[in-house]
C-alpha cells in the first residue's frame, strides 16, 4: 500500500516512520531534514499525488475540508470533513456539544462582547481561562490566578488585536486542577479504539514556566493513566463524543484526541483535537506493536471491526523537543544543525525533522524531535537527553525536566 501524509512537522516524521513499517510512505510536503533522514517528501497538492491511503496531520487543512476534496474524489482518506474539525476549529461548538452530550468538562460562558464575559468571570471562583474561540496555532489560551489578567485578556481577544478573527469569539472557563494527560482514539465512524496515553509538555520553560508553545516534549505511559481511567475516558468523553458526532450526520473517521484533566472528582475534558498529537505522536507510535497501515486503513474505510485493537510495548518512551533562540516569542532561523548524524547512531534514538530546512539549517521554531525508548521511563529519558547532548546549534535549547517528574515517581513502568 502507498499512503500520502500531509504536513510537515515531527508529527508527519513520525507517522511516516510508524505507516513505513508496512508501507511505502510519502510525506507531503514534509522537510528537507525528514528527506535528509530517510523519508520520501514530495511537492505539490496532496490530490496530484497517487496513493491508496491519505492520512492528514495538522488540523488546518482537516477544518479546511482537504479531507472532504479527497474524499469527493473516490480516495481513502484519515481525517474528519469540515464539519467533524469543527469540534477542533470552534471551541464554542464544541463545548455545546460536549455540554449535549453529557461529557464532563469546566463550566464554560461563549461571549462575543467583553461586558457580559467580565460579568461571567467575577462570578467564577478562579482560577480563570479565557480561550480564543477559534484556531490559534495551541497558543490562544489563558490560565490565569489573576481576575485582572483574565479580564485584560479576554478584551485583548475580543478587540481581534491579540489573535485576530480567531478571538473575536471567546470561551470563558472556570479552572481546573489536576495532572494532565493526552488520550487519542483512532475512529471510524462508530467505533473508536485507544491508543497508548502520553503527557506533553506545553511551556517553554523548567517547570511548567514561561509562554505556550506548540508543545516542548512528550513521554508514554503516563503512570496516573491505568488501563481503568483511559477505559472511563472512552466511556464518559471519547464515545459519547463519537455518538452526538453521528447523532448530527458526521461521519468520524480519524483521530479524536481528547485534552483531559484527572481532577478530585474525575477525568474533565479541556479540548478535542481532530487530528494525532504533536509532540505526543512521537512518542505513542514508538510504542505502538503491529500493524499501523492496517488499523489506519481500516478506521478511514469504516471498518475498525475487521483488525486487532492496537497494542503497545510496556517499554517507555521520551520525546524531548530542540527549539531555536527566541522561541516562541520571537524565533531566529538559519543556523546550522550539528550533530545529527551522531545523535541517529545511538542505541534507542529516533529523530524526527519538525522544522529543519534545506542545508540542514533550522527553519522553524520547533526543529528537531529526539525521541528515545527504554525499559522504564528513567531509561528512555536517560537516553533521550544523552542524544539531545549530540545536537546543537547556535541558542539552541529545550526543557531539560521532559519525563522527569513520571521517571521519579515510578522506576519500573508496565501496561499503558
Ligand atoms: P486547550 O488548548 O483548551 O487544551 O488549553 C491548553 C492548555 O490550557 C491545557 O493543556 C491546560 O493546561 C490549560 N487549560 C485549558 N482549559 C483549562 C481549564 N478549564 N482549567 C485549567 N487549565 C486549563
Ligand atoms: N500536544 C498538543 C497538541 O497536539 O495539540
Amino acid at each position: 500500500m502507498r499512503v500520502c501524509v500531509v504536513g510537515s512537522g515531527g508529527r508527519e516524521h513520525a507517522l511516516a516512520v510508524a505507516l513505513g513499517r508496512t508501507a511505502e510512505v510519502l510525506v507531503c510536503p514534509g522537510n528537507p531534514g525528514m528527506e535528509a533522514l530517510g523519508v520520501e517528501c514530495g511537492d505539490g497538492p496532496p490530490d496530484s499525488i497517487d496513493a491508496d491511503l491519505y492520512v492528514i496531520g495538522p488540523e488546518a487543512p482537516l477544518v479546511d475540508g482537504l479531507a472532504d476534496e479527497l474524499r469527493a474524489e473516490g480516495r481513502l482518506v484519515f481525517g474528519p470533513g469540515a464539519d467533524g474539525a469543527t469540534l477542533e476549529g470552534s471551541k464554542a461548538w464544541m463545548k455545546e456539544l460536549l455540554a449535549g452530550a453529557g461529557v464532563p468538562t469546566a463550566r464554560y460562558g461563549v461571549f462575543d462582547d467583553i461586558g457580559p464575559a467580565r460579568e461571567f468571570l467575577r462570578s467564577l471562583p478562579g482560577p480563570w481561562v479565557v480561550k480564543t474561540d477559534g484556531l490559534a496555532a495551541g497558543k490562544g489560551v489563558l490560565v490565569t490566578e489573576d481576575i485582572v489578567a483574565a479580564e485584560a485578556d479576554a478584551a485583548g481577544k475580543l478587540s481581534g488585536e491579540a489573535f485576530g478573527e480567531a478571538g473575536r469569539r471567546v470561551v470563558v472557563e472556570e479552572g481546573l486542577r489536576g495532572p494532565e494527560l493526552s488520550l487519542m482514539a483512532v475512529c471510524d465512524g462508530r467505533r473508536a479504539v485507544p491508543l497508548a496515553a502520553a503527557q506533553d509538555f506545553k511551556r517553554v520553560g523548567d517547570g511548567d514556566t514561561g509562554p505556550n508553545t506548540g508543545g516542548m516534549g512528550a513521554y508514554s505511559p503516563v503512570p496516573a493513566a491505568s488501563s481503568g481511567v483511559v477505559d472511563e475516558i472512552m466511556d464518559v468523553a471519547v464515545r459519547p463524543t463519537l455518538a452526538a458526532l453521528a447523532e448530527r450526520g458526521i461521519d468520524y473517521r480519524g483521530v479524536l484526541y481528547a485534552g483531559i484533566m484527572l481532577t478530585e472528582s474525575g477525568p474533565r475534558v479541556l479540548e478535542f483535537n481532530v487530528r494525532f498529537g504533536d509532540p505526543e505522536t512521537q512518542v505513542v507510535m514508538a510504542r505502538w506493536h503491529g500493524d499501523v497501515t492496517a488499523l489506519i486503513a481500516a478506521a478511514a474505510a469504516g471498518r475498525l471491526d475487521t483488525v486487532p485493537a492496537p497494542k503497545f510495548t510496556s517499554d517507555a518512551a521520551v520525546c524531548v523537543v530542540l527549539a531555536v533562540p527566541g522561541y516562541p516569542d520571537s524565533p531566529r532561523t538559519g543556523q546550522r544543525v550539528l550533530g545529527l548524524e551522531e545523535a541517529r547512531g545511538k542505541d534507542g534514538i529516533q529523530l524526527y525533522s519538525a522544522g529543519i530546512g534545506s542545508g540542514l539549517v533550522t527553519a522553524a521554531g520547533r526543529v528537531l524531535g529526539v525521541t528515545a525508548m527504554g525499559p522504564t521511563i528513567a531509561a528512555a529519558r536517560e537516553r533521550a537527553y544523552d542524544g539531545v547532548r549530540a545536537v546543537s546549534w547556535p541558542g539552541m535549547h529545550y526543557r531539560t525536566d521532559i519525563a522527569s517528574a513520571a521517571a521519579a515517581a515510578s522506576e519500573v513502568e508496565t501496561g499503558r
